[in-house]
């Protein structure tokens, strides 16, 4: 009996290794270096004459991407467009296959948030051989001479403002004894990443030579300080080590300057986990996310740095329209609107290895428990309901 037992198990065993071996095997995923032979242009599907756009996004894991979406589809929908909208879940290749898609499905314009600002090249080699107009959506595209337009906020101020907050609410001008910062900043393949950091580190940097301002950890490259894909997590953990190797209980922290929000809530969680002094750690943050609006307000985060998304899609989407018309604006494009931000056209500033890519810039703004109802909730950009939550609403 056993070894008739033994026997079948043998053939079912060559059996499944024969299915195994011989059944049709997934098609590999394509090359990075083999993008520019993956759709050839016969392949690109055009269809009833609709105009598509195609959006492509890093990640849905924060609030602010999934706004810049649904802001930037309404608009482009209202204008008659079909949209594409990919979420990259902030890989790389994902955004690569995902903008390849788009292409091969026919898409008139691209928008684009890179997860990472230097892998995208060949891709949009691509789609300019397609002839596809291409904007940078937020982060500069790096190392391409084929981006049209860039469409983001003054990414070097952003880091101004958060480092201005430090030094005003620690009083840095008038102090006499030296303060305590540690510095938590952004993905380095995002290309803003560096820009946050240098506005805040060209204002900071004083302090930190004269020793008013102190960073026990030693930690304050951009480099050092960096967060992979400004996980909440990695910076929770980061100060979480730091906390316990040079804070012990009668060392105080004054300040953790945090690139934006999602770094800022693990700084927070950190904070609230691994520092038990009672003194209030000055925390900036930047978007403006819902979960750190309340931080604010019950105040463990001291400020954000708000970005109006829709303002930022308004601009967007009117350039969209006006490259697809075949135009290239440049000042006549925030002339000709009735926009009631401020927008301005920059030529010079934005050189990405490749070109100097003409962008539109807006202003971001500091928010802080003082004057947080009349920027954001007297404004419209959020609401309360009549349970007291706060929601999105403009
Ligand atoms: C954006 C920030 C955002 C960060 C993380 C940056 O490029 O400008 O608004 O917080 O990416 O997604």
């Amino acid at each position: 009996m056993k070894k008739v037992i033994a026997a079948l198990l043998t053939i079912s065993l060559i059996l499944v290794c024969l299915y195994f071996g011989l059944r049709p095997q997934p098609e590999p995923v394509a090359e990075v270096t083999g993008l520019i032979d993956a759709p050839t242009l016969d392949d690109i599907h055009t269809d009833d004459g609709q105009t598509i756009v195609g959006i492509s996004m890093p990640d849905r894991l924060l609030e602010r991407w999934n706004k810049d979406g649904s802001y930037l589809r309404a608009q482009f929908e209202k204008k008659g467009c079909k949209v594409l909208l990919r979420y990259a879940n902030n890989l790389i290749d994902t955004q690569i296959d995902d903008i390849v898609d788009m292409i091969r499905e026919g898409a008139d314009l691209l928008v684009i948030a890179a997860v990472d600002g230097s892998a995208l090249t060949e891709v949009l080699d691509l789609a300019k051989s397609a002839n596809v107009p291409i904007i940078a959506y937020d982060r500069l595209i790096m190392d391409s001479d084929v981006v049209d337009y860039y469409v983001s906020f003054d990414n070097y101020k952003v880091g101004v403002l958060q480092a201005q907050y430090i030094i005003r609410i620690l009083d840095l001008a008038h102090s006499e004894k030296p303060k305590h910062i540690e510095f938590v900043t952004g993905d380095p393949v995002d290309n803003n990443a560096r820009y946050f950091y240098n506005g805040a580190m060209d204002t900071i940097k004083p302090y930190l030579d004269s020793q008013k301002l102190i960073s026990l950890s030693g930690q304050v490259n951009f480099y050092e300080t960096a967060t992979a894909q400004w996980s909440t997590d990695i910076a929770q953990q980061r100060l979480q080590i730091i906390l316990n190797s040079y804070y012990p209980e009668n060392v105080t922290l004054d300040a953790v300057l945090c690139a934006n929000d999602s770094t800022a809530l693990g700084a927070v969680r950190a904070l609230e986990s691994d520092y038990t002094q009672k003194n209030p750690v000055a925390v900036t943050g930047q978007d403006g996310d819902i979960a750190n609006i309340y931080n604010i307000i019950n105040g463990t985060q001291g400020m954000t740095v708000f970005k109006a998304l829709r303002e930022e899609s308004v601009v967007t989407v009117a350039l969209g329209l006006a490259l697809l018309d075949g135009k290239r604006p440049a000042e006549d494009l925030i002339a000709a609107s009735d926009w009631d931000f401020k927008c301005s056209y920059n030529t010079t500033d934005y050189d990405n290895g490749k070109k100097l890519v003409a962008s539109y810039l807006l202003e971001p703004i500091t928010i802080t428990a003082d004057n947080i109802e009349h920027q954001l909730f007297d404004t419209g950009y959020y609401r309360r309901n009549s349970a007291g939550l706060i929601y999105a609403a403009k």
